[in-house]
Order: structure tokens, then sequence, then C-alpha cells
């Protein structure tokens, strides 16, 4: 049913930042304007929902960002929209500027303080997923995702140079959170020896069993791969282990740290991005609430933001089994 009524949205970013949030919003500004409804820019995510960082945005503040990384609208982890007063605090500020739905662009955090607000004030939302972490279900792909792994990818060439010149074994740490999808995807696309995801576990001894398969193939230099959040410790960690054992090699750390989330946007975030802006506020038109939209098979789904949020987006086994395979 359309909401004929919808005259006035806001959209945020919220979590840590992804390339292509600033597609996302340019995608949501432009769909609105063309359906005729405003669009309210909140500053810094929850944080500026509470403290009234508000502001209306029109075609031209949303003029050459699809290419630019980062947010414009800046992002937060606010700590005071985590208690009751602060989500009235911010509920209040809406109001204010009557603004009637929400399209919040982030990961399981953002998403969750949107079914917050929809719950405990019946604020109309809609989430776009927006994580490097692509640890969301009701998509196959969240914004930035694509553009984290190419940059992933693109330093573990260079460390490559440098790791065969030495024939030096480097364990290289990406980001994902407890999640794997970075580190699976960096470690197919670099040809890593190993890549240790939290959702696998490796046991040590079979680590150091496949180094010693590719000492024996005469493999020179070695680079695995460890997700962050995994449960036997990062990067720094497992090369001490490492090193105990096998203390002949020449063993070096690299921790990709933040480098993941800048940079411009990849052609299929940009695009990812654009579509979801577009499902957002069309969404919203037609009555779609508490609901986060991906793409899935290339269509548009809507999915609650309950199920998109929970845990339960696996890495594929034929993904972790191409892995293997392919680092022997
Ligand atoms: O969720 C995105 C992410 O970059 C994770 O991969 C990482 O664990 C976390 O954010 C880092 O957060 P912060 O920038 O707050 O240190």
């Amino acid at each position: 049913m359309e909401n004929k009524s919808l005259s006035k949205i806001g959209v945020l970013t919220s979590g840590g930042d992804a390339p292509g949030m600033n597609a996302a919003i340019r995608a949501v500004v432009r769909s609105a304007m063309y359906y005729n409804i405003e669009v309210y820019g909140i500053y810094r995510g929850y944080e500026g929902m509470i403290t009234n960082d508000i502001k209306k945005l029109d075609t031209k503040n949303v003029a050459y960002i699809l290419e630019r990384g980062g947010t414009f609208l800046k992002s937060a982890r606010s700590a005071a929209f985590r208690t009751p007063e602060g989500r009235k605090a911010a509920y209040d500020n809406l109001q204010k500027h009557g603004i009637q739905a929400l399209v919040v662009i982030g990961g399981d955090g953002s998403l969750t303080g949107a079914h917050l607000l929809f719950e405990e004030f019946g604020v109309p939302s809609i989430g776009i997923p927006g994580t490097i972490d692509n640890d969301l279900s009701g998509t196959d792909s969240t914004i930035g995702f694509d553009t984290a792994c190419n940059t992933a990818i693109q330093a573990i060439d260079k460390i490559r140079n440098t790791a065969s010149s030495h024939d030096r074994l480097f364990f290289v740490e990406v980001m994902g959170r407890d999640a794997g999808f970075i580190a699976i995807n960096a470690g197919i696309g670099s040809g890593a020896a190993a890549t240790l995801i939290p959702e696998r576990k490796m046991p040590i001894e079979n680590l150091i069993k496949r180094l010693n398969i590719r000492a024996k193939a005469k493999k020179q230099s070695n680079i695995v791969i460890v997700a962050e959040g995994g449960k036997s410790g990062g990067a720094l960690e497992i090369a001490q282990k490492v090193k105990t054992i096998l203390p002949q090699y020449d063993i070096k750390v690299t921790i990709l740290g933040h480098l993941q989330r800048g940079g411009s946007p990849s052609s299929f975030d940009r695009v990812l991005a654009s579509k979801l802006g577009l499902a957002a506020v069309e969404g919203l038109m037609h009555g779609k609430y508490d609901v986060m939209a991906g793409v899935i098979n290339n269509k548009i789904v809507y999915t609650p933001i309950k199920k998109a949020i929970v845990d339960d987006k696996e890495v594929d086994d034929d993904d972790f089994r191409i892995a293997k395979i392919l680092s022997t």
C-alpha cells in the first residue's frame, strides 16, 4: 500500500564507515527528490539525532560524492543511544523536524538502532546494509565489502613482492570483526598459503603441516591470512606460536587495519549502493517498515531487520574448499 502522506524522511550513516556509503546517501536523496519527498541528513549517526545535528539536504549536497570513500554525513558509535533516555531524546528531535521515516545505512548495530526506534516509538525505518564485514543476512553482499576485499588483495600483492624477495613467511591480518568473509576472499584472491577464519577452526598443527608440505614443494614464500576475530588470536599471536615450532622461518606480521575501510568504492559497491538507495525510498513509500533492503541473486529483497542482523550468514563451504585446494 502506498504511503501518499510521506513527505519528509531522514537519512544517516552509523557504525564503521564503508566505501559506497556516500553513493547510498546520494541515491536516497536523489530518489526521494524524484518522488517529491524532502530529505534531512542526520550527522554522526544516532549521536547527531540526539544532539540535533540535522540539516536539510538537496541534490547539490550529494554532487561529486558517488566516487568518494567514507561518509560525508560522518559516522559514530553512539553510547548515549544505547540508553532509553538517549533514544527518547533522539525521537524528540525527529519529531521537531517533522521527520516521518528513516533510512539507516550501516551494519548490525546501526540496524538494531532503527529497529528499536520502530519498536519503542513507531518510527518507520528501513535499513541499507553498509559494512565492509558482509555479516548481514538478507543480502548477498553489503556495501563496502567488495571494495574492502579489493583493497586487501592489492595490499597483499605488495606484501607478496617483498615476501618472495626475502623468502619470508608473512601473517597478514584482515578486518571483519568476528566474520571471515574478507579473509576468505582475500585468501582466494591473493593465493594465500592458508586462511584462518573464525567460522572454521584450524588447529596450529594443521597450519604447520600445510607449511611443511609447501616447503617440500619448494615454495619459498608464504602468506597466511588471519581474520581479526579468530578465537586463537590475531596474526601476532599465531605468528608467535608458529615461530616456536618453526624457528627456521623468517616471520613478519602485517595488520592491514583501517586502510581496508578507505578508498573510492568499486564499481560493484557503487551500483549496489545506488540500487539499495532507491529501494529504501520506494520501500518506505510502500509501507515496508523495520526491514533491510538487500540484493539476492540480483533482485531487491526486503528482510525484517531482526532477521537480517541474526548472525547466520555463513562463509560458503565451497569458498573454504577452494581456498584450501588452491593453496597446496
Ligand atoms: O565493522 C567494521 C569494522 O571495520 C570491523 O571490521 C572492525 O572490527 C571494526 O569495524 C573496527 O571498529 P573501529 O573503527 O571502531 O575500531
